[in-house]
């Protein structure tokens, strides 16, 4: 795929920097350990990276804290490491996206010690800042997301501040637009230093309402989705006035000013709203993003009927924009274990991999997603994330789909001469790369064998997307691009199922190395987790 419409379909491997490789003994992954596995990352077949959160950081939330926006953290490494990346990942053909979060920093940040020490230094704006109420409580009703009152008391300036996340990441102000350049100038030190995009955290988040209304309560059958637990007091509100406020669609257009002098450049918004859907069309209509994705393929719910809507319901939404879908990331289960349960089936994630991969967009895939490895059982002693400890224990938080990569089947499965600072879960040991490597009948190089075959299929890189109507357990859609019209399904049961095929003839597609179905007589027979590809005659 030539510049500058790369990102159209592309596949873009998300990296957890923390937990992908530790070269220096230290239990924590780091930028050398990207490089040292960049060769194995462009052995996937993918088409970019998207790294995680590598900055100056107290990593309290593990880097979506930052207290420097322009430096590498010392845990993961420097500049010139970062630089060396950059260079190895484009010699190797990869573009490298890097994760950037506006909303809040962390309250080490410069900005916020200025900001909080007084009410009239140069900063004194730059975050929420409000006055208690006249009994001495918080302005308004807003939650945290990760738990209790999204306000916190600072006694230097007798006033509270507004924190969405952690009560260490305030959020910052936005109606500034002093805030607004200083967001853009260090968005443009990383162009500037090479980088082909931006995966941008809670990007829906940066204004809130400026006149610090009352979220409305929710009730408790809406209170469902999105990635939070119900248990979550967050859940019983609609989030009409801390976040997705209209004055976000004009700083969104500034940054596409700014990224458009780059060609080439893209930027991903995660988006998660009270319709999410509706969001990402908005955001990524006319110039603003290039693409959005949002929790909806990242929940519990795992039917045809389900992922049909959803994508039916954004394709129906958005006119112009581009979607991008994802069914694992750092921040939910494991998606073999969320749709397969207990004892998931390798054949699960491979059938997974080639569903998220044909939908019409482009896909976010997981470290460890190619591995088909199931979320790890975390026991609360060794438990990090914060949000996690918060819940327990119905909601476990997200250590369980950060824990390190498994190279190798050895102790520590080759990722730190150290103590990780997650465990690495027995599960995961016989399905460490090196092993998959070894075995051709593996997900590894089943995956890898999609994802060469995917590239050379115009209909499911760019083409158009029309659903059939099929009873579950399959899912079938027939992607179109300039003549070319490929019918995929998917069974998403562990029992064999059948299709019968729409009219006209179809003849099975070869190459993709998925265990495939068969057609006779206009009926498709798919096996348990089977994948059929098929072009029309
Ligand atoms: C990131 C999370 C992070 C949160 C706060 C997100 O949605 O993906 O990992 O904790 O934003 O920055």
């Amino acid at each position: 795929m030539s510049r500058p419409c790369w990102w159209r379909g592309a596949v873009i491997y998300q990296i957890y920097p923390r937990s992908f490789l530790d070269t220096n003994g230290d239990g924590v992954g780091d930028l050398p350990g990207i490089v040292d596995r960049l060769d194995y990352v462009a052995s996937l077949g993918v088409d970019a990276i998207w790294i995680s959160p590598f900055f100056k950081s107290p990593m309290a939330d593990f880097g979506y804290d930052i207290a420097d926006q322009r430096q590498v953290d010392p845990l993961f490494g420097t500049l010139d490491d970062f630089d060396r990346l950059l260079d190895k990942a484009h010699r190797l053909g990869l573009k490298v996206m890097i994760d950037q979060v506006f909303s809040h920093t962390s309250d080490q940040h410069e900005w916020f010690r200025e900001s909080r020490s007084s009410r009239d230094n140069p900063k004194a704006d730059w975050y929420v800042w409000a006055d208690a109420r006249e009994d001495g409580t918080p302005p308004n009703n807003w939650l945290s997301l990760f738990g209790g009152v999204a306000w916190r008391w600072e006694p230097r300036r007798r006033q509270y501040y507004l924190h969405n996340f952690l009560s260490s990441q305030p959020d910052l102000n936005f109606h500034n637009p002093q805030v607004r350049q200083a967001t853009l100038d260090y968005v443009k030190f990383w162009l500037d230093r090479g980088v082909d995009g931006f995966r941008l955290d809670s990007i829906n988040f940066c204004f809130n309402d400026a006149q610090l209304r009352d979220n409305p309560p929710k009730p408790a059958d809406k209170r469902v989705g999105r990635g939070f637990s119900p248990d979550n007091p967050y859940a019983f509100q609609y989030h009409w006035y801390n976040n997705t406020r209209p004055e976000n669609i004009g700083f969104l257009e500034e940054l596409r000013a700014l990224v458009d002098r780059y060609p080439g450049a893209v930027t991903l918004g995660e988006i998660s709203s009270e319709d999410s859907l509706a969001t990402t069309a908005e955001y990524t209509s006319g110039r603003r993003l290039h693409m959005g994705y949002s929790f909806e393929l990242l929940v519990d719910d795992f039917s045809a009927a389900y992922i049909r809507d959803t994508v039916s319901r954004l394709e129906e939404a958005m006119t112009e924009g581009w979607p991008c879908w994802a069914v694992s990331n750092h921040d939910v289960r494991r998606a073999v274990t969320r749709w397969g349960g207990g004892g998931p089936s390798p054949r699960l994630a491979r059938m997974l991999a080639a569903m998220v991969c044909s939908l019409r967009g482009s896909v976010c895939v997981y470290q460890g997603e190619e591995l088909g490895l199931p979320e790890a059982d975390v026991p609360f002693e060794a438990l990090q994330d914060p949000y996690g400890i918060a819940f327990w224990p119905n909601f476990k938080g997200r250590d369980g789909c950060r824990t390190p990569m498994p190279w190798t089947d050895a102790d520590g499965a080759g990722f730190s001469a150290a103590t990780p600072w997650l465990p690495v879960p027995e599960a995961h040991r016989p399905l460490a790369a090196r092993r998959q490597h070894a075995d051709p009948g593996s997900t590894l190089n089943a995956f890898r064998a999609f994802m060469r075959w995917r590239r050379e299929q115009p209909a499911l890189v760019r083409g158009s997307i029309a659903f059939l109507d099929t009873a579950e357990p399959v899912l079938a859609f027939v992607r179109e691009h300039q003549g070319q019209r490929m019918l995929a399904a998917f069974n998403l049961s562990d029992a064999a199922a059948s299709l019968p095929l729409p009219s006209g003839g179809w003849t099975l597609a070869q190459g993709h190395g998925l265990a495939s179905a068969s057609i006779d007589g206009g009926v498709a027979s798919l096996p348990a987790y089977g994948v059929l590809f098929a072009r029309a005659d």
